[in-house]
């Protein structure tokens, strides 16, 4: 490769990364997430705020009990990874205080995947109190034969 090529292929990766936000944007294809939680759950509410804080469009509907722990059921997360609210982005499910910048990575590498949790509520977990607190907690990436791995794995403050 002679090193015009190699610098108009730079050039040519680096605008393309600068305009695809852009280009999202214009086709208002930001794309929404959408949270099923119980109104009467404080944490829930917390973890849509720092979603919204974080740029995302975030929508809810107001979902109970049996019927909340029947959509994530139905939706494909094992009763081991369940969590709180329940929340669905671009095809994929995310369970629980997931942090936002663990949304986004999912966004971008796009796995074959059901999804992401964080199972329980960890505290110091994103909507869970502070995360100079936290105790150490994993997020997991939900495989489509409901087998999980660890997606990313936060240590104790
Ligand atoms: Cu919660
Ligand atoms: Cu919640």
């Amino acid at each position: 490769m002679t090193d015009m090529t190699r610098r108009s292929l730079l050039v040519g990766a680096a605008s393309l990364a600068a305009t695809a936000p852009a280009a999202l944007r214009a086709q208002g294809a930001a794309p929404g997430i959408h949270v099923l939680k119980d109104p009467n759950c404080g944490c829930c509410m917390a973890w849509v705020r720092i979603l919204r804080d974080a740029g995302f469009e975030v929508t809810t509907e107001d979902s109970y009990g049996a019927l909340l722990v029947r959509h994530k059921l139905d939706n494909g997360i094992p009763p081991a990874m369940a969590s709180c609210h329940t929340a669905e982005i671009a095809g994929y499910m995310i369970e629980g205080h997931v942090p936002a910048s663990d949304i986004r990575r999912l966004l971008r590498e796009r796995p074959d995947a059901v999804g992401l949790a964080v199972p329980g509520m960890p505290y110091g977990s994103p909507g869970m109190g502070p995360e100079d607190r936290r105790e150490a907690y994993d997020v997991f990436l939900i495989r489509r034969d409901g087998t999980t791995e660890v997606f990313t794995r936060y240590a104790a403050a």
